[in-house]
């Protein structure tokens, strides 16, 4: 099994140096993939660093080489890289910029795929399946590039996606990491709990994601973690923000914008149901759940205290739903 595994990160890490050979070497590579990424405001620094690459838009260009080079059909089966139906091999990623996504300590797992331009028909990004090298639930985006920076900064910001990572890193701020899109886990969580009992998580500034997320963020309340919010101006993500401000805009903005997390969802929640008693009772018991996971009682004491003031209603309503709450998971 343990030999398994680490043919499967030697098939990882050859398609890596494969994607970047081609993105670096290649005349298509040159032309579409690199000055893809040179549009998104990378420089040559910042792409080799990530280890960005490009897929050709063949049918078995990848797979042929890494048959060539010895690679054994089954291990580039298992990472998802190849596709085989009955006698035929297909690659998985064609015509796609890639992203190789690395473990705490730097070893290929998996890749994602962006699509050139905003073709609305195909996926966006595709990514690795699951396999026994790669968990999506158990990674984060950036990990590899961000574990010294979170230590030092004692702080993390967690973000949406690949080219947020990225960029926020080119501007020199790199105590960055991506759930890339997937609901946050309990695994992903104690990775950075490792390294710092703080987070501030980044949203698009699309609104869509929002509501969903705030759910995900109780489970790192569960883990007695600090927790901070930041919202990106209508159509701005940390990217298209990172891209289009100097490092001092940006760490302004952070600073000024961050807002702990429950007096957030408190604010946010009490003005959605401000008219409306129903929607207010329903909103308490909602804030109150989120208190209920912290597992400090000072802190606890301190929310409560903070959400009857947001909220406009009794300090002693509040306790008795916690306690409600509290008996109701014991
Ligand atoms: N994602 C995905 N599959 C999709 C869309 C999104 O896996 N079809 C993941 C990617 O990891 C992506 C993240 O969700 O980086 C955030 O999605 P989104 O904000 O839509 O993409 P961006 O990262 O902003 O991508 P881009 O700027 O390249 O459009
Ligand atoms: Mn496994
Ligand atoms: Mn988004
Ligand atoms: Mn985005
Ligand atoms: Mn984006």
């Amino acid at each position: 099994k343990a030999d398994v595994r680490e043919s499967l990160y030697l098939v990882s890490e050859f398609a890596s140096t494969y994607f970047q050979k081609i993105l670096h070497k290649t005349d298509i590579g040159k032309a579409v993939g690199l000055s893809y990424f040179k549009e998104r405001g990378f420089t040559e620094d910042t792409i080799k660093k990530f280890n960005l690459g490009y897929a050709p838009d063949e049918w078995q260009a990848f797979t042929n080489e890494a048959l060539k080079k010895g690679y054994r059909l089954e291990f580039l089966e298992q990472t998802g890289l190849t596709i085989v139906k009955g006698e035929k091999q297909f690659d998985r990623f064609k015509g796609r910029v890639m992203f190789p996504i690395q473990s705490m300590s730097g070893r290929v797992l998996g890749f994602g795929g962006r699509i050139l331009g905003n073709d609305k028909k195909a996926a966006k990004y595709l990514n690795s399946p699951e396999s026994d090298l790669y968990h999506k639930s158990k990674v984060l985006y950036g990990i590899f590039h961000a574990k010294q920076s979170i230590a030092k900064e004692d702080n993390c910001y967690l973000v949406e996606g690949y080219t947020d990572v990225i960029q926020f890193h080119q501007r020199g701020i790199k105590n960055v990491v991506s759930s890339s899109g997937t609901a946050l886990t309990p695994e992903q969580i104690r990775l950075i709990n490792r390294l710092t009992k703080n987070i501030t998580v980044l949203f698009d500034g699309d609104a869509a994601g929002l509501r969903a997320s705030l759910r995900g963020i109780d489970l790192i309340l569960e883990q007695g973690m600090n927790v901070k919010v930041c919202t990106f101006p209508e159509g701005d993500d940390p990217d298209s923000f990172a891209k289009n401000n100097t490092l001092s805009e940006i760490t302004t903005y952070l600073d000024d914008k961050s807002q702990d997390f429950i007096q957030f969802k408190a604010s946010l929640l009490a003005q959605e149901s401000k008219n409306d008693p129903i929607k207010k009772a329903e909103t308490i018991r909602d804030i109150v759940n989120s208190i209920a996971k912290i597992p400090d009682r000072i802190k606890t004491e301190i929310y409560i205290q903070e959400c009857a003031r947001i909220m406009d209603i009794s300090e002693a309503v509040l306790f008795s739903t916690l306690a409600q709450i509290n008996k109701k998971e014991n």
